[in-house]
């Protein structure tokens, strides 16, 4: 072969690569790029496995700017995110807009063939849950739930742990998020969070994290609950807000666990005891699940453990985790099922400050 041939076949050689290269990769779609949707947009192209191929949000400003960070993908703009959906040579779609819109969205791109990685909350409506499961389980789609606590390495391998019997019985957990403020009124979701038909409020939008990181470790869904909830420093503030700013409640779950859940937006920062903590108590002792786990025997006598080791966390694990279900038909780390049951577990919080009664799980209508 001579020179100029060599060039001309290791030239297109390298290019046939690419070209394959380029087609195992997953033609992506974005829907939302406000807060989350950048930071999310940013993880996907990171991944050797994606492409940015679409990206969706109604606010054009917003969508300049992600096209700007898409630029090495070329992506197509629309602020219709319908036109994204009906796009034959999309595979995969990601959610971030406002909650209350993540089940609609969800379910038209299952419907359309698309794997879906669908922020948190799934819904704010039990009606609107029930709908995805439905969608979900008829499609032979991937579905990821932006609950990402499940892709953590130290809290999931507590969590086993703990169900392999490392603390004995589990009796009771104690859980907590709070913060030390709202969300900034003029942020990105000021627009939107405040208003609970939107957001479902900070136990739908935020605490669903907690309680699914409740449900995950107790191994079930609550049956019941029972609590309070108010407004008792941000009365009308930001103007017209109808979200709670704290809520004390109680879960009870069918093998006689309960998890006693606070949340609220006036803890503060340099309070000795953390914003987030989830306490796990068994027959053998408790432990603080969320960062340390170290496990309290109750033995006086007997040696403090630990049950996890701190590990470096990849923050994108999650992201990972969405394409390895797609191309290797690894199993989601956060299914519908979990989805589903740590939106309802939220809802079912809500509902009864609101309606002022113990209600129970059956009573939301919908079989996860
Ligand atoms: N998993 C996590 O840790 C995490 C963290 C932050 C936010 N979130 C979730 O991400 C979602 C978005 O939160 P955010 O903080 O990014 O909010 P945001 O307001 O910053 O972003 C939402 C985006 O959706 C766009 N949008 C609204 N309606 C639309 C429509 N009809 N069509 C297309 N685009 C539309 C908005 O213009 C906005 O840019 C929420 O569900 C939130 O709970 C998850």
């Amino acid at each position: 072969m001579n020179r100029r041939n060599f060039v001309l076949s290791s030239a297109a050689a390298a290019h046939v690569a690419l070209a394959q290269s380029a087609n195992d990769q997953v033609p992506t779609a974005m829907i939302g790029i406000g807060n989350r949707g950048s930071y999310l947009l940013k993880a996907v192209m990171s991944q050797p496995d994606a492409r940015v191929v679409a990206l969706c949000d109604n606010k054009p400003d917003r969508l300049d700017k992600a096209a700007t960070a898409a630029a090495r993908d070329n992506p197509s703009t629309t602020t219709d995110w319908r036109k994204v959906i009906d796009r034959k040579d999309v595979e995969a779609v990601y959610i971030a807009t406002p909650p209350y819109l993540h089940a609609e969205m969800a379910i038209a791109a299952l419907q359309a063939g698309k794997h879906v990685y669908c922020e948190k909350p799934v819904g704010t409506t039990a009606a609107q849950v029930r709908d995805l499961l439905k969608a979900a389980k008829q499609s032979n789609r991937v579905f990821v739930a932006g609950q990402q606590m499940r892709t953590m390495i130290q809290l999931g391998t507590a969590v086993r742990k703990i169900q392999e019997g490392a603390i004995g019985d589990i009796l009771f957990v104690k859980a907590q998020r709070h913060a030390s403020a709202d969300l900034s009124y003029d942020g990105t979701s000021g627009d939107w969070y405040f208003d609970f038909k939107k957001s479902g409020g900070y136990l739908v939008e935020q605490s669903v994290h907690n309680l699914d990181a409740c449900n995950w470790v107790i191994g079930q869904h609550p049956i019941r609950a029972a609590g309070f909830g108010g407004i008792n420093l941000f009365k009308n503030t930001p103007e017209g807000r109808d979200i709670m700013d704290h809520q004390s409640l109680t879960y009870e779950y069918a093998n006689g666990v309960k998890l006693s859940f606070t949340q609220m937006v006036f803890h503060p920062r340099r309070m000795p005891v953390g914003n987030q903590t989830i306490s796990v108590y068994g027959s053998k002792g408790a432990v603080e699940l969320l960062y340390s786990t170290n496990f309290y025997p109750l033995d006086a006598t007997a040696a403090q453990t630990v049950l996890a080791e701190k590990v470096q966390e990849d923050g994108d694990a999650h992201i990972r985790a969405f394409y390895d279900c797609v191309r290797q038909g690894a199993k989601s780390p956060a299914d519908v099922t979990v989805g589903a049951t740590a939106a309802l577990t939220a809802i079912l919080g809500n509902e009864v400050c609101r309606q002022g009664k113990v209600i129970e799980w059956k009573d939301l209508g919908v079989d996860v």
